[in-house]
């Protein structure tokens, strides 16, 4: 780096300063730097990458091959097709390729790790390196003063100044590992507007009068499908101690809030023709078999505490029985209450508004040289990859500019 004699003070001075060695800041990092920027990437905590160690299971999702705008979302949905069209699952894939990383497709289009999540951000790591990018961990920033040529940081390893500075410090879940506001303030400090954030992705909590019965099913998953506000997702749901989570509730988190209606139905390739059609063809078996069948056996003996003639021959069922049975699987009770919010939920909805910011370039409308990528702004992607897949073709797309 470059000393620049101020007034007082002697600061570093480099083309471009990113905050945030997450996801998308390591890949904006590299992309600048590998275009012959002078490029320093901060941190505040004392590794980069912590999200995506932890991401998948500890075997990161790290993209999904069917990521397209719909999978987003933003209060400008068009705002994302840009830098998806133009760093794809495949660009990132290429990338891993060269690096002999090996992956598995659990379902379809989604990619993990095979091994575990070190692996991606080994790649990512080298990238820097090779790209000679340099990065300074445990460095909080205390000032942004933004000047007439340049921005300068005071941060607690000194002072630095840029001409580009890009904020990657993603949203607020999981504070244990290092998610701070600090993009949203700088955000506000030059005037723009934020579209309010909550915790996504996440698992729901039950009202205590119905969590002791639910717990009991703690550990247990069976398909279901979740609908909330018009959209459904038909995918596991796992019972927890709490309440659920499972990928159907984490889904379906990115859609509804408290207070809305949520609508579980835990047997969704059963109609209620099909359990009539069962009575008549099968009158000697009783229902509890062919839910057993169906649904873990702990679900069922829960079910029958308010269904006991489920033991019962089928025949000797009544229609209306049976349309209550219907109707209690299709629209299954879990009285939520709220979720698990920021201390366990993989993102945040809601951030910078995208209409004051480039869909090409990502940087501010309102501040030049301040670019946003990443988390922090207001597109969020749904469970499956989708949301490292924004976070590296937004870093790319802004590394090409900055
Ligand atoms: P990211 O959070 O990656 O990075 C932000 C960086 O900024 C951090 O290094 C942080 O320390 C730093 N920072 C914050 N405040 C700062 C400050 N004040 N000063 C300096 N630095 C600061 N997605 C997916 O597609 N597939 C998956 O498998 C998963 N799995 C998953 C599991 C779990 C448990 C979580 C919490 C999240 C996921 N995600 C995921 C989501 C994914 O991790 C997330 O969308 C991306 O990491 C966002 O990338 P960003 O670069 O925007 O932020």
């Amino acid at each position: 780096m470059q000393p620049l004699i101020g007034d007082e003070v002697v600061v570093d001075k480099v083309d471009v300063i990113v905050i945030g060695a997450g996801a998308s800041g390591l890949m904006c990092a590299a992309t600048a730097a590998y275009r012959g920027k002078k490029v320093l990437l901060l941190d505040h905590a004392n590794k980069a990458g912590k999200k995506i160690l932890m991401s998948g299971g500890g075997r990161c999702n790290f993209t999904n091959m069917d990521a397209a705008p719909k999978h987003f979302l933003s209060d400008n949905p068009y705002f994302c097709i840009s830098a998806l069209n133009r760093f794809s699952p495949q660009d990132f894939v290429d990338l891993v390729d060269r690096h002999g990383l090996e992956y598995v497709e659990k379902t379809p289009g989604q990619l993990f790790c095979e091994h575990s999540a070190k692996d991606i951000l080994a790649i990512l790591l080298t990238e820097l390196d090779w790209s000679g990018a340099e990065l300074k961990l445990n460095t909080k920033v205390h000032d942004i003063e933004f000047q007439d040529k340049q921005t300068v940081l005071k941060t607690s390893q000194g002072e630095f100044a840029c001409e580009s500075l890009v904020v990657a410090t993603g949203g607020l879940s999981i504070p244990t590992m290092g998610a701070t506001g600090l993009g949203y303030d700088i955000a506000k400090q030059v005037g723009h507007s934020l579209l309010p954030t909550r915790a996504s992705l996440v698992p729901i909590t039950v009202q205590p009068d119905r969590k002791g019965q639910l717990a009991a099913l703690s550990g247990i998953a069976c398909d279901v499908s979740a609908t909330a506000n018009g959209v459904t997702f038909q995918e596991p749901m796992l019972f927890t101690h709490r309440g659920v989570s499972g990928p159907a509730i984490l889904q379906i988190t990115n859609f509804w809030q408290p207070g809305e209606a949520l609508s579980i139905n835990i047997s969704p390739t059963l109609s209620l023709k099909d359990l009539f059609d069962i009575r008549q063809n099968t009158p000697k078996k009783s229902y509890e078999g062919i839910l057993s069948a169906l649904l873990p056996k702990r679900l069922v003996e829960l079910i029958k505490v308010d269904f006991p003639w489920l033991t019962e021959r089928s025949a000797q069922t009544s229609n209306e029985q049976v349309e209550c049975l219907f109707q209690y699987l299709a629209n299954f009770d879990i009285s939520p209450n709220g979720t698990e919010g920021y201390r366990t939920a993989e993102v945040t909805l809601g951030g910078v508004n995208t209409n004051e910011v480039s869909s090409k370039t990502f940087e501010s409308q309102k501040q030049t040289g301040l670019y946003f990528i990443g988390e922090v702004l207001d597109v969020t992607g749904w469970l499956g990859g989708y949301n490292f897949q924004w976070a590296w073709a937004s870093g790319y797309c802004a590394g090409l500019h900055v």
